[in-house]
């Protein structure tokens, strides 16, 4: 069976690092907001090219956070796409936002830059744009609407760890980026874990405080915050792997190459262009008959997976909510299909995937 993702395959080989970080911190039984956590924030802000990060809980809470800095008034407007995975838009909703969704372009399924401008309005406050599957969003129009309106822009970067365009990194375009750590990230602890970008020392100070109940010094209160802090004993598994991070892209990246070198030409295959380096968190391609491919391979010994089978607009808990028709969104979501692309399979596991693939 080739797994769609194994998290014990995939943490393999940093086992012995892990545990040695590990016995450190239960020697030094210090557990929240230590060395580690500084060590790895200089270190992943180095790593991405910015100036400074602040570690987090999760990539929800830093979305929630980078968005509760700026302390917009109620019911202010934050432009989002509309085939983002939930959490973007969860956010939104937790600051007492409202989202506005824009469509994505159906060749990069990020954020189609063409459609925001009609959707900007006088409540318009931000756009929290995603980097999705792995590859940056057309940034430069999208900064330019920005300065325009005079709109502050969010990157979730949930997905997108070490990804660039025109040879800068994701997280550093905008005024924060957002990050999760979740195991199956590219850049993944072995738990819960997040961080936002940023290069202004005030605004990182703040989101620092915000994630310690809003304290800039220990029982005085600043503002209303969370708790949301990274822990150390993650920061120092993260420590650990970002070190691997330019590894672990290039072999998903040696993967993707190969699936789209190999693919028969009946499969939607991600789009490669010029300036733009992708980082593969998930490698979509499209086709109508999804549902029966994936039992085809299912049947054939290989996991996929479906990124994501339900759009926001279409969700439970959001349905009353988000108003409108996103076609688009819809389409991606009825014909796409993830394939095993993760740092611990081999060329002769992706081989025998293409091999099934193109039998279909
Ligand atoms: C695009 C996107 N945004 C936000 C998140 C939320 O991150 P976390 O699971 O760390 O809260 C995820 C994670 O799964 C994601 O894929």
């Amino acid at each position: 069976m080739i797994a769609y993702e194994d998290l014990f395959q995939l943490n393999k080989p940093f086992l012995e690092s892990y545990k040695e970080s590990f016995s450190d911190s239960l020697d030094k039984g210090w557990f929240v907001l230590g060395n580690k956590v500084t060590t790895f924030e200089a270190e992943f802000a180095s790593y991405c090219g910015s100036e400074y990060a602040a570690g987090l809980a999760s990539g929800l809470d830093a979305l929630v956070l980078a968005l509760k800095y700026f302390e917009f008034p109620e019911g202010s407007e934050v432009i989002v796409p509309s085939n983002t995975y939930i959490a973007t838009i969860i956010a939104i909703y937790n600051n007492g936002l409202v989202p506005v969704l824009v469509e994505p372009d159906i060749t990069t399924y990020n954020i189609d830059p063409s459609k925001i401008e009609e959707k900007i309005g006088s409540k318009t406050k931000a756009i929290m744009l995603v980097h999705l599957y792995g590859k940056a969003c057309d940034m430069q129009p999208i900064m330019e609407l920005s300065e325009k309106y005079d709109l502050k822009v969010i990157e979730d970067c949930a997905q997108s760890h070490g990804a660039t365009y025109k040879g800068k990194k994701t997280g550093t375009f905008g005024d924060f980026g957002a990050f999760s750590f979740y195991p199956t990230k590219n850049l993944g602890a072995l738990g819960d874990g997040g961080a936002i970008l940023s290069n202004d020392s005030e605004a990182i100070t703040k989101i620092k405080a915000l994630r310690n109940y809003g304290c800039h010094e220990k029982y005085y209160n600043n503002y209303i915050g969370i708790n949301s802090r990274l822990d150390e004993i993650q920061a120092g598994f993260l420590s650990i792997k970002l070190a691997h991070l330019d590894d672990i892209n290039s072999h998903k990246r040696k993967l993707a190459k190969l699936y789209q070198e190999n693919l028969k030409s009946d499969f939607i295959l991600p789009v490669v262009a010029d300036q733009f380096e992708d980082v593969y968190h998930i490698y979509a391609v499209r086709h109508p008959k999804r549902d029966q491919l994936r039992e085809h391979l299912l049947a054939n010994n290989i996991r996929t997976e479906i990124h994501y089978p339900v759009p926001p607009h279409q969700q439970i808990a959001l349905k009353n909510r988000l108003k409108g028709a996103f076609p688009i969104s819809e389409l991606i979501h009825q014909t796409t299909i993830s394939l095993p692309i993760s740092f611990y399979h081999t060329t002769t596991e992706v081989e025998e995937v293409i091999e099934k693939m193109n039998a279909f």
